[in-house]
């Protein structure tokens, strides 16, 4: 009987960040995930926005004894990208917000990353980093020790075969702090990443969205509000009938990995080129013969994929 996975979220909400998150306290009510704590990244919005939309989804799903912490607030050498174009300004948009009565800890992300994986067991720990990968970085510069403990880092980031979101050549999260996902993929760390590629194929429809909506519980109805809101902006940018469903493509994966193929990869992200920066560099076919350094995923099955969310969601209040 293999284990369930303790996964930590680092996350940007943002609203595919909030489906990620209500997603993965579902299959936690499901008992397929252990979630031990959200930590919060500057992103899609300000830290101050998604440190308060992290802790109302807590409140959302009755999930108040969930650690929320507050991280980086701006990349580690760029200055913040933002995109409340996506997200709207609180990050949010599409539903009522209220005063989060989970609270925020006072502890700083970072120093809780290192305390947590510094006294964890080996392997024991995933983390799911679905925002820019700041305090990630962060973390395994300053305690590089700490890569024991973890059990496998699934990014939602990157895209080579995909074209970018945010520029020709780069998905949103790499391209806010490139530095950050280039320390990270140098670390030595086990590393899935979960990019444009396979995101893409994990699109939203009418009738995925309704099957939500359909769902007996507030949350059902809340996240296809979110979603449509959400799906507003890349249905009229990519011409897809839904938007891609980026981060709970990431929390699918930790989860349910025999969802997703991919391919052991050498990675690495360009952080000078004014015209690339974010860029994930993918030697698709090992031309360099450079140690191959994560598992690029670029296959769903989505049907099923939509299958588990909803099935998840509707464990919710
Ligand atoms: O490129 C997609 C990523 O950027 C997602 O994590 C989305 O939430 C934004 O952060
Ligand atoms: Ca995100």
């Amino acid at each position: 009987m293999t284990s369930i996975p303790k996964m930590i979220i680092d996350t940007d909400p943002g609203q595919d960040d909030a489906a990620a998150i209500l997603f993965a306290f579902g299959l936690q009510n499901q008992k397929l995930v252990d979630i031990i704590a959200l930590t919060c990244v500057a992103g899609n919005v300000p830290l101050h926005y998604t440190t308060k939309n992290a802790r109302i989804i807590c409140d959302w799903a009755d999930k108040q004894n969930i650690p929320v912490f507050a991280g980086a607030n701006k990349p580690l050498i760029k200055t913040l990208v933002t995109a409340e174009e996506v997200h709207g300004k609180t990050g949010l948009d599409g539903v009522p917000l209220h005063e989060p009565q989970t609270p925020l800890q006072t502890e700083h992300a970072v120093s809780f990353l290192i305390e947590t994986l510094k006294k964890a067991q080996p392997n024991s720990i995933t983390l799911c980093p679905v925002g820019p990968l700041t305090n990630i970085a962060q973390a395994l510069s300053m305690a590089p020790e700490c890569i024991q403990a973890i059990k496998e880092i699934v990014i939602m980031g990157g895209t080579f075969f995909e074209v970018g979101n945010i520029t020709p050549s780069a998905d949103f999260n790499f391209f806010v702090d490139p530095h950050a996902a280039k320390i990270v993929l140098q670390s030595g760390a086990p590393i899935t990443i979960i990019p444009l590629d396979v995101t893409h194929k994990a699109c939203l429809s009418i009738k995925r969205v309704q099957a939500l909506r359909d769902l007996p519980n507030q949350n059902g109805t809340r996240l296809a509000d979110i979603l449509q809101s959400y799906e507003r902006f890349d249905t009229q940018k990519f011409g897809l009938e839904g938007g891609p469903l980026h981060d709970p493509c990431a929390v699918a994966y930790a989860v349910f990995p025999e969802l997703f193929k991919g391919k052991e990869v050498f990675v690495d992200v360009e952080t000078c080129s004014e015209l690339t920066q974010g860029a994930s560099v993918v030697d698709w076919w090992h031309v360099w013969g450079k140690p191959k350094n994560a598992f690029w995923v670029n296959e769903i099955d989505d049907e099923q994929f939509f299958s588990y969310l909803t099935r998840a969601i509707a464990t919710l209040p």
